[in-house]
């Protein structure tokens, strides 16, 4: 391709080094549509003639079913799925080929590409995303009520309703959406006529090629458009996150799948056995989602290293964008699946997940609280004597609501049989009626809410 200026070829290293197909094969679709539309504005703009604009298309139409049926053939002295489509569109259709490649460059040229690639790869985020949180609401009305112990340094902490607990990630995913959404809108401006960094002479019609790749108008800057990577690094930081939350829900599954908690039991679909140990049931679809969020991360901190410091416009560095963002993508893709089967066909134990909620004293505030209430005792001085009441009760080996009340007036004479109506870990979670709390009707109102949402 530029054979001109060079009396002798690269050296093998130097030629594979150099090559990007081996990985921007994967760009093939995005680069046919790129070129089609480049194409075709050049022969609307007279830059061709119009036999040459069709030859043009009429041969990428036919690379394209090529790709389609047979993959793209790895030649690296092809160097990059840019030079291997024109090179066989010039076999195809002969010198007019020659013509494409008029006002614009590959850095351009692969700029648009990897956009419209990530473009897609958002959409297909979205979906699956929105296909969790669908998951995640399912199963949290059906447990609305079911009482689980809420943790905080993963102690019981107090009882909370595991349809709470889920809709916690369901808005986590919420967020991952909107992250995702946002990245898109802001990516989605074409930087096709940017040609190498300055612009061109030729009378090309930007807003025409953005308007048949489907973005919302031409990139302003020629110099940023072919240095810009934010939008592949707004998908990486938006897949960090998300990675890192769905790291949080395998977490718990773990801990919630192991003998002691008892909480699940996973599927035999999403779990597998031991080679020695009979009675193994492991978890390890969530502990590889746990430990893909590591590798995602991995490839957002990549592409953030490649990019910073270069000067503008185009470097060659440039050209490793793109593997940090396909494997991501791939294990992004892979966890958000894993993880809505596993949350669609695990079993929730809740008599087990009742049991250490009521194990755990985890009514005690609501004692403190029935002090403030109903014997107007100032929260502190609450605090204190539910104090004494959680000591006496871990002495005689018993739960807060098993003590006599004989015991609890002598700890407080404020404290009568009233008392044991708030101390159940059902009327805990029901009187947690504020905004955005535990209690089974507000998780009802937030799966109504979020099924509206999700039109489901
Ligand atoms: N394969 C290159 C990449 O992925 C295409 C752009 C090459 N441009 C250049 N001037 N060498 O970045």
């Amino acid at each position: 391709m530029w054979g001109g200026r060079f009396s002798e070829g690269p050296a093998a290293v130097m030629r594979e080094i150099n090559a990007s197909i081996p990985f921007d094969k994967r760009l093939w679709r995005e680069d046919i549509a790129g070129s089609r539309a480049h194409a075709a504005m050049l022969g609307a703009a007279g830059i061709v003639s119009p036999d040459d604009a069709a030859a043009i298309d009429a041969g990428l139409a036919t690379v394209g079913q090529e790709y389609d049926a047979d993959g793209v053939t790895v030649d690296l002295a092809l160097e990059d799925i840019h030079m291997a489509t024109e090179q066989r569109l010039a076999q195809l259709i002969g010198p007019a080929a020659g013509r494409l490649h008029t006002a614009r460059s590959r850095n351009d040229q692969v700029a648009t590409d990897f956009k419209l690639w990530v473009r897609s790869a958002i959409d297909a985020v979205l979906a699956g995303l929105a296909g969790l949180q669908a998951a995640l609401v399912m199963r949290a009305e059906e447990h609305a009520d079911s009482v689980m112990p809420g943790f905080t340094h993963l102690q019981v902490a107090q009882p909370v309703t595991l349809g709470h607990h889920l809709m916690a990630y369901y808005e986590m995913i919420g967020r991952d959406r909107s992250r995702f959404a946002d990245a898109k809108a802001r990516a989605n401006l074409s930087p096709l006529g940017s040609a190498a960094l300055a612009g061109t002479g030729f009378p090309i019609d930007r807003d025409a090629t953005a308007a048949a790749l489907g973005f919302d108008g031409p990139t302003a800057n020629s110099l940023d458009s072919v240095s810009d990577r934010d939008f592949a690094m707004d998908y990486l930081m938006a897949a960090t996150t998300c990675a890192v939350h769905l790291s949080r829900l395998s977490e718990e599954f773990v801990i919630w799948a192991s003998q002691p908690f008892g909480f699940v039991a996973l599927s035999d679909a999403w779990s597998t056995g031991s080679s020695i140990m009979p009675q193994k049931r492991n978890p390890d679809a969530a502990e590889l989602v746990r430990g893909h969020s590591g590798r995602i991360a991995g490839c957002m901190m990549a592409l953030t290293m490649t990019m910073k410091g270069l000067p503008l416009a185009y470097s060659k560095d440039m050209q490793d964008d793109k593997p940090p963002v396909f494997e991501a993508h791939d294990l992004l893709a892979l966890s958000i699946a894993a993880m809505t089967g596993m949350v669609e066909s695990v079993t929730f134990r809740t008599e087990r997940m009742r049991a250490a909620a009521e194990a755990g004293y985890s009514t005690a505030t609501d004692l403190a609280d029935w002090l403030v209430r109903v014997a107007d005792v100032p929260f502190r001085e609450a605090h204190h004597i539910t104090g004494q009441a959680v000591r006496l009760a871990e002495t005689t080996g018993c739960a807060l609501d098993q003590i006599p009340i004989d015991a609890l007036k002598a700890i407080d004479p404020r404290i009568d049989k009233r008392v044991y109506d708030a101390l159940s870990v059902d009327a805990s979670v029901a009187a947690r009626v504020s905004h955005g709390g535990t209690a089974p009707v507000r998780v009802r109102e937030a799966v109504a809410r979020a099924k509206e949402a999700l039109a489901l």
